[in-house]
């Protein structure tokens, strides 16, 4: 019988629960034992463990977060980290590891990998932009939240004849905010992948006033660039161990630039991580239990370098290198094509 582990590493994600839940269920299922591995790769280098038999993911499928915890820990940071990573690795005498992450956790599952470490993964991510999944859980539920904030704007603004500006995740894919933009009906949508000019978002609010519509819903991704400037608008200067910036702040720019350019009254809304929290849509928890099951069967199976993926209606295995290969960004035809309903 084999030794798993299982870990959620970088931001959380809806139905994280849901994936360790099926996976530990389907390993015990086959006599195999799987340890919890708190905090991400922080956990491994840590050795902070925990064992996960059936009463520890009881009740856990309908919980946000992740019962394991997580972290941005970059075990590649450094010679030592990474020596230290390794060593655990066999210490803790691992047949196979589940990695549940995006783009970083899923690199270093890779960098395992080709080192000769069996690790097999899952791709996590409310922002949507792994490749070699159709799909990847969370990001459901994060549409679903922002949808219903979008929602909950419009009256608002209609009362006051306003504009609102309402930021969302998307670090540098605009998934979030051309799903929740589109199905809330908003008025302009602006994603990482499609620069806008802050007059093209003003002239799209004035056309709207000239046909008559009173208030105006513009829908802005977090990683979105104005043409008028030249980087996304971050927080401070600091990056994360995977070298990534803490955006935010878009929002307020593209606010205070409509506001000058049209003479309306405009408000922003940060919907920040208000859209990871909370209980994950019905959606998100079978596509992580699928994924769970999935990556448990690779586990099993000892096809190491591989991770879950949504192919159509199955759930089916790919190397993880191609699921961190290339981001999966919004495309520019299919930005122009949704431009009949904003803009
Ligand atoms: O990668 C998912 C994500 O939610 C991004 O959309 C966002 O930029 C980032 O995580 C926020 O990270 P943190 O939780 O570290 O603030």
């Amino acid at each position: 019988m084999a030794r798993f582990g299982i870990l959620t590493g970088g931001g959380d994600a809806p139905a994280l629960n849901a994936v360790i839940r099926a996976a530990v269920r389907r390993s015990l299922e086959r006599g195999h034992t799987v340890l919890g591995i708190r905090r991400g790769w922080k956990g491994l280098l840590t050795r902070e463990t925990t064992p996960l038999d059936l009463a520890a993911v009881s009740g856990i499928l309908h919980r946000g977060g992740t019962i394991l915890g997580t972290s941005r820990t970059n075990p590649y940071k450094n010679p030592e980290d990474e020596a230290r990573a390794k060593e655990s690795f066999r210490a803790l005498g691992l047949d196979a590891l589940i990695a549940c992450g995006g783009e970083d956790t899923l690199g270093v599952a890779s960098k395992l990998c080709a080192d000769g470490f069996p690790v097999v993964g899952v791709p996590k991510t409310i922002d949507n932009d792994l490749s070699g999944t159709d799909v990847t859980f969370g990001f459901d539920t994060a549409v679903a939240i922002a949808t219903e904030a979008i929602d909950r704007l419009h009256s608002t603004a209609e009362s006051h004849d306003r504009v609102i500006v309402v930021e969302v995740m998307g670090r540098h894919a605009g998934w979030i905010a051309l799903h929740s933009g589109i199905a809330g009906g908003a008025d302009y949508i602006l994603i990482p992948e499609v620069p806008a000019s802050a007059q093209d978002v003003a002239g799209a609010v004035l056309a709207r006033r000239a046909r008559g519509k009173s208030f105006s819903i513009i829908v802005v991704a977090e990683g979105a660039v104005l043409e008028e400037e030249a980087s996304p608008v971050v927080k401070d200067a600091g990056t994360d161990a995977f070298g990534h910036q803490l955006l935010g702040g878009i929002g307020e720019r593209v606010a205070q630039a409509v506001q000058e350019k049209t003479g309306l009254d405009t408000r922003t809304v940060v919907l920040g991580h208000v859209q990871r929290g909370g209980t994950p849509t019905a959606r998100d928890r079978y596509l992580g239990t699928m994924f769970g099951l999935v990556a448990a069967d690779l586990a099993h199976r000892g096809e190491n370098g591989k991770m879950a993926a949504l192919r159509g209606e199955r759930v089916v295995a790919v190397p993880i290198a191609e699921g961190v290969a290339t981001l999966k960004t919004v495309g520019r035809d299919l930005y122009d094509d949704m431009k009949t309903l904003f803009g």
